[in-house]
C-alpha cells in the first residue's frame, strides 16, 4: 500500500507529490486488491476448460495467499503498515477515499498516458497515440507490453468468439461478466487486456522497483509528521530559511525509515514466478492456433527486453538511466529468462501479482 498523495509517475509539479509519486498509488490497492474479484469470478463462473479461464488463469497466480496474508497482517486495521510507516487509521480512510473514483478502464495504459496530458491521439503513430515527453521510459516500454498484450488477446479471442453472436451464446462467459460486474467491482467494466497488463506489467512496474528507487527514504518518505506550512506562519519562515532541516524534521522519523526499508527489501524480492509470455505447464492448451499466437506473443516480449537493452545504451535519451545512472528495466519482461533468477533484480514482469 502506497498511499502516494498524487497517483502518477513524473507529471506533478512540486518536489514533494514527484518524490511521493515515483510509484502509482496503492501498489498493493490498484493491483493486489483489484485483481481479487476477477480470481473469485474466474474460479466460481469458468470452467477449467473454458478458454477465457485459460487465458486468465496464470495471472491469478498465487494472488489470493499473499493478499490474505496481507490482510492478516500487514495492511489491516491496527497492522504492521498502520502502526508503523504509514498515518494510522487514516491509511484506510485516503485508501477509500481513492477507491470512490477508481475505475478500471481507467489503468488501461493508453487511457491513463492520455488522462495525464502525457500523450495524446494521434492516427499516425503506432498504437494511435503520440508520447509527449518522448523520452518517457515507464510510457515507452510499457505501451510495448501493452499493445504486445493486445494482440495476443486479440489473436486469442478470435479463435474463440469469431463473432459478438458467440460472445452472447456463451452462457459460463456471460455469468463471469455478470459476477464480475455486479458481484466483483460493481460499478466497474472492461475487458481482459486491462486484466493481464494491471497483474503483470503495471504490478511489476510499482512492485520491483520499490528497493532500488526508496530505500534512500527521504527520496520517497511514507508520511509527512507535520501540517505543510502556511505562509505568514513562523513554520513557514523556518521553511524558506532552511528548506532541508524542515524537510527531515517533517519526513519518516529515523524507527520508521529502518521499519519502511525493512520492508521494501522484502516487497520487491522475485521468487518462483512464471513471466509474461511463458507457461508452467506447456500442455495448457493442445490448440495449435492458441500456441502459435501465443509463440508469437512470446517473441514479441523478447524483441521488447533487446530494444530495452538498446535504449538503455542510448546516451541521447537522458531519462533511461538519469543522474544517478540506473538503468529502467522495471518493465524489461524477462520472456527469455527461464531459469529466472531470483531476488531483489528490479526487472522482469512475472504473470500474476504474487508478492
Ligand atoms: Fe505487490
Amino acid at each position: 500500500m502506497n498511499l502516494s498523495i498524487c497517483s502518477h509517475h513524473g507529471n506533478c509539479n512540486s518536489q514533494w507529490t514527484l518524490n511521493l509519486s515515483r510509484f502509482p498509488s496503492g501498489s498493493r490497492l490498484n493491483t493486489h486488491a483489484t485483481m481479487e474479484p476477477f480470481v473469485i469470478a474466474t474460479n466460481r463462473q469458468l470452467s477449467v476448460v473454458h478458454p477465457i479461464y485459460k487465458l486468465l488463469s496464470p495471472h491469478f497466480r498465487d494472488t489470493m495467499n499473499i493478499n490474505a496474508l496481507a490482510r492478516q497482517i500487514l495492511i489491516n486495521a491496527g497492522g504492521v503498515l498502520e502502526k508503523t510507516v504509514f498515518p494510522d487509521k487514516y491509511s484506510m480512510e485516503l485508501s477509500s477515499r481513492v477507491y470512490k473514483n477508481w475505475k478500471l478502464t481507467d489503468h488501461a495504459l493508453p487511457v491513463d498516458l492520455l488522462k495525464r496530458g502525457v500523450a495524446v491521439e494521434d492516427p499516425a503513430s503506432p498504437g494511435r497515440l503520440r508520447l509527449l515527453i518522448e523520452d518517457y521510459p515507464y510510457a515507452v516500454d510499457g505501451l510495448a507490453v501493452w499493445s504486445a498484450i493486445e494482440e495476443w488477446v486479440e489473436a486469442y479471442c478470435t479463435i474463440y468468439y469469431p463473432s459478438d453472436k458467440t460472445v452472447q451464446e456463451d452462457t459460463e462467459f456471460q455469468a463471469w461478466w455478470r459476477e464480475v460486474r455486479e458481484g466483483g467491482h460493481g460499478d466497474k467494466k472492461d475487458e481482459p487486456c486491462t486484466i493481464i497488463w494491471i497483474a503483470s506489467a503495471l504490478h511489476a512496474a510499482v512492485n520491483f522497483g520499490q528497493y532500488p528507487y526508496s530505500s534512500y527514504l527521504p527520496n520517497r518518505p511514507t508520511i509527512s509528521r507535520r501540517f505543510m506550512p502556511e505562509p505568514g506562519t513562523l513554520e513557514y519562515a523556518e521553511l524558506e530559511a532552511n528548506p532541508d532541516r524542515v524537510f527531515l524534521k517533517s519526513i519518516t522519523s529515523l524507527l520508521q525509515s529502518i521499519l519502511g526499508i525493512s520492508l521494501i527489501e522484502i516487497l520487491p524480492r522475485h521468487s518462483d514466478e512464471v513471466y509474461l509470455g511463458q507457461r508452467d505447464t506447456p500442455e495448457w492448451n493442445s490448440d495449435e492456433k492458441a500456441l502459435t499466437a501465443f509463440e508469437a506473443f512470446a517473441d514479441k516480449l523478447v524483441a521488447i527486453e533487446n530494444r530495452i537493452i538498446e535504449m538503455n545504451q542510448d546516451s541521447r535519451l537522458k531519462n533511461r538511466n538519469g543522474p544517478v545512472e540506473v538503468p529502467y528495466t522495471l518493465l524489461y519482461p524477462s520472456t527469455s529468462d527461464f531459469k529466472r533468477v531470483g531476488g531483489l533484480t528490479g526487472c522482469s514482469i512475472p504473470n500474476s501479482v504474487s508478492i
